[in-house]
């Protein structure tokens, strides 16, 4: 009988790609993936550290564990991700959580099989952290979540160091992959049915394959590969945002006309204790440039309330950028402190029941403009990459279009994973809804 194994992955799409990653290790080694962590024989807990909530989350999950390991001994409980990159961590889960058969990093993926076979021959207990990325490890297998898209790593770690943020320590300086081998994955990738592809890295912008290889010259390479239909990236960081990257947008074909672009806070003086590097009007100039190079792009980004030091005449900028930029979409996200990072230090938090109400303000703003914008889409054709089917309703498939607005239409299984024109009938605050065109 095959051993099943169960992945739970908490944060970003680094996560979930280094999950993928993981599955497609065990998969090699003739592991079954099972859908309740309860029937598992190993289960993998790939975690996040970017807020405190994410930490909390990965405790009570190991809580739920304990219960299960002393029932059967011989289930293999492995921890993995961001949080095993702080000593911090390391320390609680040996103090409290002694039976965690496994303990590995952010730096080390490609080594857990070898960690498996480890504890399931030898019973051996096992804590393998690399304090930094060594050289980058290519054709590791993945298991992708969807058939027709897949997340392609391009560069690793960050150089950044805003001062609120845990990502550098935990996934240590920049590398980049070298151009050949994203090609390489690419073409592998499109030879397997994906059609859409979303480039990785905590500042896309920063990439350097080789000497005459920066990130723009990759997406015209990129954009070259036959049977490639959508390319997409995340993040890019505001302040290295070239004219060379507007211009592909407006050059190659597959790039989909939509960007995130974190701003943060809309207070320069916040950007610049947050060790952001751009300013409000720098960024509202950016803005511009994008909107009229290529007309139509969607945006989203992400937004910190209540970061140390934030006053009420900060936050009104904050709200005054929203409504100039009109973004599509935000991620909101209560200042949370992380042990380690320069903001941990800085005086002047501000007072929950503040950070709350700011909070609340900001959000109800955003999708009222959010609702705005997908109501403008009522009545136009959209061409959606077919992703799935609801999981209530069979009928219900649901998809994006290029600017990565979501539409759920009904449609007939055999769409999943083709590029569809939808006529939308109606733009909710969060999603498009739509039907075939007759
Ligand atoms: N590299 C990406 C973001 C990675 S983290 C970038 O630079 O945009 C994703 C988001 O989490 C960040 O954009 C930020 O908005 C949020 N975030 C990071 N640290 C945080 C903290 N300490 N408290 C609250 N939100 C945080
Ligand atoms: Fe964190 Fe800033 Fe790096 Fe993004 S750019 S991962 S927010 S340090
Ligand atoms: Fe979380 Fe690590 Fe991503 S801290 S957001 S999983 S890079």
């Amino acid at each position: 009988m095959s051993k099943t194994f169960h992945i739970t992955t908490f944060g970003c799409q680094m996560n979930e790609h280094d999950s993928e990653v993981m599955a497609g290790m065990l998969l090699e080694k003739g592991f079954e993936p099972v859908k309740e962590r309860r029937d598992a024989d190993v289960a993998i807990i790939n975690t996040c550290s970017v807020r405190e909530n994410a930490d909390k989350r990965f405790f009570g999950t190991l809580g739920q564990l304990k219960r299960r390991k002393k029932e059967n001994p011989d289930f293999i409980v492995c921890v993995c991700g961001c949080m095993m990159q702080q000593q911090h961590v390391i320390d609680t889960i040996k103090a409290k959580y002694p039976w965690v058969d496994i303990i590995f990093g952010t730096h080390n993926i490609h080594q857990f099989p070898e960690l498996v076979d480890n504890a399931l021959n030898e019973k051996k207990k096992q804590v393998e952290i690399w304090p930094d990325g060594g050289e980058i490890v290519e054709g590791l297998p993945a298991k992708r979540l969807f058939d027709c898209k897949a997340l392609v790593n391009i560069m690793f770690g960050c150089n950044n160091f805003c001062t609120y943020c845990i990502v550098p320590y935990t996934r240590g300086r920049e590398r980049s992959r070298r151009p050949e081998e994203i090609i390489k994955e690419v073409r592998n990738l499109v030879s397997d049915g994906v059609k859409e592809i979303m480039l990785l890295g905590q500042n896309v912008n920063s990439y350097r394959g080789d000497e005459k290889t920066d990130f723009a010259d990759l997406l015209y390479r990129l954009n070259e590969i036959d049977g490639l239909e959508r390319i997409r990236f995340m993040t890019s960081h505001p302040k290295d945002l070239s004219d060379k990257l507007i211009q592909a947008f407006v050059d190659c074909d597959k790039l989909c006309k939509n960007i995130h672009l974190p701003v943060q806070s809309g207070s320069s003086r916040i950007l610049k204790r947050m060790n952001r590097k751009y300013t409000k009007d720098a960024y509202l100039e950016l803005v511009a440039k994008l909107k009229a190079a290529v007309p139509g792009i969607t945006m989203s980004t992400d937004i910190i309330v209540g970061f140390p030091g934030e006053t009420e005449e900060d936050f009104e900028e904050t709200l005054d950028l929203v409504r100039k930029v009109r973004y599509d979409s935000a991620f909101t996200f209560l200042y949370s402190i992380r042990k380690g990072t320069p903001a941990e230090k800085y005086e002047e938090q501000v007072a929950e029941d503040v950070k709350h109400e700011r909070f609340n303000r900001l959000v109800d703003l955003i999708n009222s403009i959010s609702a705005e914008k997908n109501a403008q889409y009522t009545g136009r054709i959209e061409r959606v990459l077919v992703e799935g089917a609801s999981k209530t309703n069979s009928k219900t498939l649901s998809g994006r279009t290029d600017g990565f607005k979501l539409v759920n239409f009904e449609g007939t299984k055999d769409m999943i994973g083709n590029l569809i024109d939808v006529e939308i009938t109606e733009g909710k605050t969060f999603s498009l809804e739509g039907r075939l065109r007759k």
